[in-house]
């Protein structure tokens, strides 16, 4: 029998480049190894989204971006947070079991505390209990589907070994497993993808490349990234240029050689070499943005993928809860 792997999508952003490479093709690229999970986390984007447009409109995009960069609905269970009530019964179950000590300790709490104390302000102003307790609803969402491991950056192994944490709170107490124990699946070699600025691309830094602009959008974007001055008939060298690390992502490895040795022996302006990032760039994006645009514009397929998939979720997390409450003397 294969692991169960699970990856949560937070909506709290439309997606770009940096998102493609850094968690969309890693992830994916675990379907078939893994029998694999994949949720769009909508109660978590919550705690931060409070405009109901803005957030209905994420999570579309959000969904509609993971199918068309391939994720397959028949291969995987693929779902909305808040189309698994299940998940919210979870939660409360297992905050019996999370020490408020435990939450304290929680990276992004304290740095939401420390940003608050060096303004000045009451170091918990702005803090929604929805933040705080961020990670016992993930906890859930990890143990609802008795997910082996969870495929994650550096900066979610906290969140994973808190999970652990409560479930083995649960476990123990009852003295039986009735939570799955996780373990976090760290990618470390997932692509660092530079922004226009040259820094590492984030919707923070405001430098990125949206995965689905328009051809148009996207050619004048690229024209847009930072270079430095040297003139058309310098040499330059590939590996120091954004351009040309942007250009490695999306070009086939004879492509890559070859555009090399142009950036090296000098003649090839800032402005060409842009013009073959956006080619290969293109390339690879425009079936993709097809895609997305069809769902983009038929909401009730969309609606009826993310519909199956809450079905055959809800029968794992009805079995789940179940168990809890068998365990707990709480009978249905
Ligand atoms: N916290 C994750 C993030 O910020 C999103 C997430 C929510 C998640 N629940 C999860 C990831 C469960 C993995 C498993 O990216």
């Amino acid at each position: 029998m294969k692991q169960i792997a699970l990856t949560g999508i937070k909506p709290t952003g439309i997606l770009h480049i940096g998102n493609y490479f850094g968690a969309i093709k890693p992830a994916l690229a675990l379907t078939g190894n893994y029998d694999a999970r994949y949720f769009i986390a909508d109660y978590h984007a919550l705690n931060t989204i409070k405009d109901p447009k803005e957030l209905s409109a994420l999570i579309r995009q959000v969904a509609a971006g993971w199918l068309a960069a391939g994720l397959d609905p028949d291969q995987v269970i693929f779902y909305r947070q808040s189309s698994v009530p299940e998940t919210l019964e979870l939660c409360t179950q297992l905050m019996a079991f999370t020490t408020k000590g435990l939450m304290n300790r929680a990276h992004a709490y304290k740095a939401a505390v420390q940003a608050n104390t060096e303004r000045g302000e009451d170091p918990d102003a702005g803090i929604n209990m929805g933040l705080y307790t961020y990670p016992v609803l993930m906890a859930a969402d990890i143990m609802l589907f008795d997910s082996d491991v969870v495929p994650v950056g550096q900066d979610q192994v906290q969140h994973i070994e808190m999970a652990q944490d409560i479930a083995q709170a649960v476990n123990y107490n009852y003295r039986q497993e009735v939570l799955k124990v996780p373990q976090a699946l760290v990618q470390k070699s997932v692509a660092v993808v530079p922004g226009l600025d040259g820094r590492k691309m984030s919707k923070s830094y405001g430098n990125t490349i949206p995965l689905f602009a328009p051809e148009k959008e996207l050619r004048k974007l690229i024209m847009r990234i930072v270079t430095n001055s040297q003139a058309v008939e310098e040499p330059k060298d590939p590996e120091g240029s954004q351009i040309f690390l942007l250009y490695k992502l999306f070009a086939a490895a004879e492509e890559q050689t070859a555009l090399a040795a142009r950036y090296r022996g000098g003649g090839m302006g800032w402005g060409e070499a842009k013009e073959e990032l956006f080619r290969v760039v293109n390339r690879e994006l425009s079936p993709m943005r097809e895609r997305f645009e069809a769902l983009i514009t038929n909401p009730g397929a969309l609606d009826d993928i993310l519909k199956r998939g809450a079905e055959k979720a809800r029968v794992i997390a009805r079995a789940t809860v179940g168990r809890f409450r068998a365990a707990a003397g709480i009978d249905s």
